[in-house]
């Protein structure tokens, strides 16, 4: 695979990171994921405007967003990718030696993209996938895009080995978001998810959600999700960039309904896809 770093694209053995990145050292970046729809980058500007976020929010340098986009287009196709793809962006505050915390204002960020071809979901998409609860032990800035994911990456491990697509995080009472995905639910026609806070990411896909719902009469309100009540509710999904939007059906080994996508969850995800094309 051929993959951008710093102005060279490479196969990516050849491409050499220090070992005092200070993301390597102290996962001290942040990263946005986005993937193409019909050939085109989609939501672009929106992952920009959450990109810009998390760089103000950690101080990190960076300005070269107008690159960005050519980029990635050049990553696809080094690659000979043909079909819709994802891609990743992340940009580390830079190397500094020797190692300390704090670091200076002037240090240059390091910029690493690839895109790669995507993953055929359509099973996870017509037939839905199980989740597990776990404790939402992240910090408390979950509002940016850090590539600090070593709680994420535990929790969606303990799903993968029994063989759940997602960890859905709780927080005290509340359900929060999945590890890499926003967490919906579904009562009397009522689609409900967490507020916006800095307990959950801002998702692309959520906002869309939103608009969906509101263009096509469907109530949705920002609403914390009790855990102790979470049975309570009628249909479960999840959103992401390249999770779409994917039924849960079943939670901690809890089926759901009658364990098939739900009716309106089926409706959303047509609307999505409308909108998308
Ligand atoms: N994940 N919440 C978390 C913690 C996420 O990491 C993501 C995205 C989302 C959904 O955001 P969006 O709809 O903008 O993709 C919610 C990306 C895809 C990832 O980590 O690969």
């Amino acid at each position: 695979m051929i993959a951008y770093y710093n102005g060279d694209y490479l196969p990516v053995e050849k491409i050499s990171v220090s070992p005092f990145d200070r993301g390597f050292l102290f996962s001290d970046g942040v990263y946005e994921a986005l993937r193409t729809y019909n050939k085109k980058l989609f939501m672009l500007q929106k992952h920009l405007d959450r990109l810009k976020y998390s760089l103000e929010q950690t101080g990190i340098n960076f300005s070269e967003f107008d690159k960005l986009e050519e980029i990635i287009f050049t990553c696809a196709q080094k690659n000979n990718i043909s079909q819709d793809f994802s891609t990743y962006i992340q940009i580390t505050r830079g190397v500094s030696f020797p190692r300390t915390h704090h670091y200076n204002q002037q240090i240059k960020p390091n910029l690493f993209v690839y895109s790669t071809e995507l993953k055929n979901r359509e099973r996870e998409l017509s037939e839905g996938v199980s989740v597990i609860l776990e404790r939402d032990v992240r910090w408390n800035r979950c509002d940016i895009k850090s590539i600090s994911l070593l709680p994420n990456v535990m929790a969606n491990q303990n799903a993968f080995i029994k063989g759940c697509y997602e960890a859905v995080f709780y927080r005290d009472n509340f359900i929060t978001e999945g590890s890499h995905t926003n967490f919906f639910a579904i009562k009397d026609g009522k689609v409900i998810t967490a507020p916006l806070s800095n307990f959950i990411l801002n998702g692309v896909t959520r906002k869309i959600v939103f608009s969906i719902c509101n263009e096509n009469n469907i109530p949705i309100e920002e609403e914390y999700i009790p855990l102790t009540d979470l049975f309570n509710y009628e249909e479960f999904f999840l959103t992401g960039t390249t999770t779409e939007i994917t039924p849960v059906i079943n939670i901690d080994g809890n089926i759901i309904g009658n364990g098939q996508p739900g009716k309106l969850t089926k409706k959303i995800q047509k609307l999505f896809y409308d909108f998308v094309e």
